[in-house]
């Protein structure tokens, strides 16, 4: 709906400029063609990043991983906002090689990741990540990759004077020098989870309310509207297990519907996120970024049965040919909100995730998400630790979701420097 008009205006505000300098540069060929030849004309601005680039309609999310050895942008002993279970190298994980793949998309750039750029377009601004632990994974690397811009550290705090450490309900962080906040809401499903209401089945212990968003969204707490910058991801408590299997039912206004399906929720839980946007969220200050399912790579089993991926230090060599495995995560999201090449809803880009980070099978924190001892390994099946497939070793994977971030922010920043409209 919203995308394609984006795109033609800024091409028209963009373009026209670039095209006269074009015509310039071909008439001052013909002539002062010597000069030129010295010169040059400016090269075809398809493979920068620059305004036409823009206009290009780059696809970010097409591409490859390519091997890198500047990666990664930062360490983690150097950075103060990682939770413990995210430093894997500190945690005794002895490769580094997943630190040092970059995303290169087939047709374009991506910007280089400049944190003082970002920080200084986000003067006096709000950034907002709500989300699960996933989304608490990217927040923090995305307070690394800024942090990396600031030389002063202790300028950056918990407003609360809260520490980094897990089922924290949220943390905000401010970069003084900058009066910005860089905040994190945890809300694994984005609406409410909680007591079951009275004279539901006994079955219902607690139930998730699928049809409005999680309080915390709310005008007198989290204000996630009003930020400037919202990052939205959900997925991975969408599971039978984490929901009716534990006794976990899904209720709609005051009923609880016990034969509602977890896919079928799920797809509510994105429409009640669409109708919150439509309601709260101001397009033209706000830029709202849905994030894609970030899938999980067990393998010999699942996550509570000894399912592994400790010895993956490489990643796959192709993307998988389809996403078809995690359809239940995509579907809703792309019948709703749209997909990357078309939202739906306007100020709104899709980060889609889902099929570079599918090949990321070294990422993984897997034993490292806790300082490693050799013993922890050679247990029986019942001693052994569980490993985690799920989230992502800092620096890592996240960072690359981060630089994608800074693409379709910075993209934005320079189509409102040009006073496009978003509307559509
Ligand atoms: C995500 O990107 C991949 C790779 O370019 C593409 O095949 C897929 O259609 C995209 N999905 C969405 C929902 O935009
Ligand atoms: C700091 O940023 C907030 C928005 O997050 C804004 O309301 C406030 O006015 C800013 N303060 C200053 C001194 O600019
Ligand atoms: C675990 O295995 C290592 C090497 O195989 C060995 O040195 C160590 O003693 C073992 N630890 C225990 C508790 O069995």
């Amino acid at each position: 709906m919203v995308g394609s008009p984006v795109n033609r205006l800024a091409r028209l505000a963009i373009a026209r400029p670039l095209e006269k300098a074009g015509l310039v540069c071909v008439l001052a060929a013909t002539a002062a063609l010597l000069l030129l030849l010295r010169l040059g004309c400016p090269a075809s601005p398809k493979k920068l990043w620059s305004p036409s680039a823009v206009v290009e309609e780059c696809d970010f999310f097409d591409g490859k991983w390519v091997w890198d050895d500047k990666y990664p942008l930062y360490e983690s002993k150097d950075c103060p906002f990682v939770d413990a279970g995210f430093r894997c190298s500190e945690n005794g994980r002895p490769d580094t090689a997943y630190t040092k793949w970059r995303w290169q998309p087939s047709r374009c750039d991506l910007p280089r990741f400049d944190a003082k750029s970002m920080l200084e377009r986000l003067r006096n601004k709000r950034v907002v990540f709500a989300g699960d632990s996933i989304g608490r994974n990217q927040w923090e690397s995305l307070l690394c990759m800024l942090s990396a811009g600031v030389s002063d550290k202790s300028s950056i705090y918990e407003v609360n004077g809260n520490p980094i450490t897990k089922h924290m309900g949220f943390l905000i962080f401010k970069f003084r020098d900058y009066n910005c906040t860089v905040e994190y809401y945890r809300s694994p499903f984005l609406v409410p989870q909680g007591r079951a209401p009275a004279g539901a089945p006994k079955a219902a212990t607690s139930t998730v309310r699928v049809d409005v968003m999680d309080w915390m969204s709310d005008r007198r707490r989290g204000k996630w509207g009003e930020a400037d910058l919202l990052i939205f991801n959900s997925g991975h408590w969408w599971t039978y297990e984490k929901t009716i299997g534990s006794g976990s039912y899904f209720q709609e206004g005051d009923e609880v519907k016990m034969d509602m399906t977890v896919s079928d929720a799920y797809g509510r839980s994105i429409r009640a996120l669409f109708d919150w946007l439509q309601k709260e969220v101001d397009t033209s200050k706000t830029q709202t970024i849905f994030r894609t399912y970030a899938p999980r790579h067990f393998s010999g089993g699942g996550w509570n049965n000894g399912g592994r991926c400790q010895l993956e230090t490489l990643p796959y060599v192709t993307t998988p040919k389809s996403v078809e495995q995690w359809a239940d995560m995509l579907k809703p999201v792309n019948d709703v909100l749209g997909n990357d090449k078309r939202p739906k809803f306007p100020g709104l880009d899709i980060l889609n995730v889902t099929q570079m980070t599918a090949q990321r099978k070294d990422g993984h924190l897997s034993v490292f998400s806790s300082p490693f001892r050799q013993d922890q390994n050679n247990g029986t099946s019942e001693t052994q630790k569980l490993e985690d497939c799920s989230h992502w070793c800092l620096p890592g994977i996240p960072d690359t979701w981060n630089e994608l971030l800074y693409a379709v922010f910075m993209r934005r920043q320079m189509i409102s420097d040009q006073n496009v409209p978003l509307s559509a």
